[in-house]
């Protein structure tokens, strides 16, 4: 008999675990914005420097307050390696690499994604206040990896 009372208190305990997990996961997708980043599209990675729009990287303004950063990760260097916007852009980043995986993490931010040759990965950020964030590569990519960083400068 007295083994049926563990057992309940067991389960709710159990129960009670998956409710606050799925509140987790709740808030940080609802409340904080956080996402899994998007598979955005395939790319033949021998071609990334022929293929629109990864010929000519750079940010562009695509509407008021917002823009888009089209970045190749190579080794050892991200190109553009310096990005500028206004404070409050809402910035799209569309990054691949064309050699061996790398890894994007814009400091301070919530963008952090690995960089797969053959794929384009990409995630939105907006950027309120004025401020320089780093951009660094955390997927170890051959000897000059920790060369390998960038900045985001909101102004
Ligand atoms: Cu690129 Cu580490």
């Amino acid at each position: 008999m007295k083994v049926h009372v563990y057992e309940k208190a067991f389960l709710s305990i159990g129960g009670g675990m998956l409710l606050v997990f799925l509140g987790a996961l709740a808030f940080a997708t609802l409340g904080a914005g956080i996402h899994l980043p998007d598979r955005a599209g395939s790319i033949d990675p021998q071609a990334v420097r022929t293929t629109p729009p990864f010929d000519d990287p750079g940010v562009r303004e695509i509407a008021p307050g917002k823009y888009e950063v089209v970045m190749v990760a190579q080794a050892w260097s991200f190109d553009p390696a310096e990005v500028r916007i206004p404070a409050g852009s809402e910035v799209t980043f569309r990054i691949t690499s064309p050699d061996v995986i790398h890894g994007i993490h814009v400091e301070h931010t919530t963008i952090n994604v690995m960089v797969v040759p053959g794929q384009i990965s990409e995630m939105r950020y907006t950027f309120r206040e004025p401020r320089e964030h780093l951009i660094i590569c955390h997927e170890y990519c051959g000897i000059g990896h920790h060369y390998m960083y960038g900045k985001v400068i909101v102004e």
